[in-house]
C-alpha cells in the first residue's frame, strides 16, 4: 500500500493526477489540501471535492490552506483552465464541504501519523509546504518522498521565459521547502512537454473510451488544450500536458522514470525578468549537495497507457 497527500491547486491535470491517486490499486490519499494557484482557494478546493464525488470517493478529506503566497500577490491561471479551473464546465457544488484544519497543520499531523510512510505529491505552488515546515522543521525527515511538479530542467518557462508557474507563483516557498532535506523527486516543467504531452493523435484511445471519466478529463481539460494550441505560452502544442498527472504516475510506478539526475536546485527569488526560475546546478559549480532527483525523461507510452487504464474504468 501507498499513502498519498496530494497538495494541490486543482484545475486541469490536478484533477486527472488527483484521479490517479484515487483509483489506482495499492495507493491511498489520506488528504487533499489545497493552495491557491491555478484560481483562488475556495474554486480549487471545490474543483477537488466534486472530483472526489465523480471518483466515487467522497469522505476523503480536503483541507484549504493558503490562500496567497509568502511574499507578493497571487498569479492565477484561469487563462489556461477557464474560469472555473474545469475547462469551464460549471459543475454543481459537491455535497462533501472542506475540513476547518488549516492545510499546513494537517501536513504536520498526517506526516507524524504516517511518520516514514507517507508520500506527499506537490503539484501547486508550495506554500502550504513551507508552512508546514516553520510548524514543524523535523518534517523532511517524517515524509518519505517529496514528488516536486515544478521549476525546469532547462529554463524552458511557461509561464515567464524563465519560469513555470508553480514555482513562479510562490518562489520564496519552492526555495524554503528545496533546502529543507526532504527526500525530492523534481519533475520539471521541460518533462511534461518532452514526455508529458499527448497529441490530438496520441488521445485517439482515451477519446474513444467514452467512459464517464473519459469524458471528465475531456471536459476538465478542453479549455487548457485550446490554450496550447493557440497561446505562444502553450507553446503551439496541439494537445494536452499532463505535468500533475505523470508526476503522480511516477509514484505509483517508478519504473515510468527513464532517467534521472541529482543535482543541486535552488530558485532565483529577486531577478528582474527571472523570479522563480530554478537554477539547476548540473554541473555542480557551486559545490553543494544535491538536493533533488531531477526527473529528465519519463516513458510516454507506458504513461499513456496507465491513463486509459484509469479513464477506462
Ligand atoms: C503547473 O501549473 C499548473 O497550472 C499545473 O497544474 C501544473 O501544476 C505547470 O506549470
Ligand atoms: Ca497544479
Amino acid at each position: 500500500l501507498q499513502r498519498f497527500l496530494i497538495d494541490t491547486d486543482t484545475a486541469g491535470d490536478d484533477v486527472t493526477s488527483i484521479l490517479f491517486g484515487l483509483l489506482w490499486p495499492n495507493s491511498r490519499v489520506e488528504a487533499i489540501t489545497i493552495c491557491a494557484g491555478n484560481l483562488d482557494l475556495e474554486q480549487c478546493s471545490e474543483n477537488a471535492l466534486y472530483t472526489l464525488e465523480v471518483a466515487g470517493k467522497a469522505g476523503i478529506p480536503v483541507y484549504p490552506g493558503a490562500s496567497k503566497p509568502l511574499v507578493g500577490k497571487l498569479v492565477t491561471a484561469a487563462y489556461v483552465h477557464g474560469e472555473d479551473g474545469m475547462g469551464n464546465s460549471f459543475f454543481p457544488k459537491a455535497k462533501q464541504r472542506p475540513e476547518s484544519l488549516f492545510a499546513p497543520a494537517a501536513i504536520v499531523e498526517l506526516a507524524n501519523r504516517y511518520a516514514g510512510e507517507l508520500q506527499i505529491i506537490a503539484q501547486a505552488p508550495l506554500t502550504n509546504l513551507a508552512l508546514a515546515l516553520a510548524q514543524d522543521p523535523t518534517l523532511p525527515q517524517k515524509v518519505k518522498k517529496l514528488w516536486i511538479m515544478g521549476g525546469t530542467n532547462n529554463a524552458l518557462g511557461n509561464i515567464t521565459p524563465a519560469a513555470e508557474f508553480n514555482f513562479y507563483v510562490d518562489p520564496e516557498a519552492a526555495q524554503i521547502v528545496l533546502q529543507a532535506g526532504f527526500d525530492v523527486v523534481l519533475s520539471p516543467w521541460d518533462l511534461s512537454v518532452s514526455d508529458g504531452l499527448l497529441t490530438q493523435e496520441e488521445l485517439e484511445p482515451i477519446l474513444s473510451l467514452d467512459t464517464p471519466l473519459s469524458r471528465f478529463y475531456l471536459a476538465v481539460n478542453r479549455v487548457a488544450w485550446e490554450f496550447n494550441r493557440s497561446h505562444p505560452g502553450g507553446g503551439g502544442l496541439n494537445g494536452i500536458t499532463h505535468p500533475d498527472s505523470l508526476t503522480m504516475a511516477m509514484a505509483l510506478q517508478p519504473e515510468l522514470i527513464r532517467e534521472s539526475r541529482r543535482h543541486y536546485v535552488d530558485v532565483e527569488c529577486r531577478g528582474e525578468r527571472t523570479r522563480g526560475y530554478s537554477l539547476v546546478d548540473r554541473l555542480g559549480i557551486m559545490g553543494q549537495p544535491a538536493n533533488a532527483e531531477v526527473v529528465l525523461r519519463a516513458d510516454k507510452l507506458a504513461f499513456r497507457e496507465m491513463l486509459i487504464k484509469l479513464l477506462g474504468h
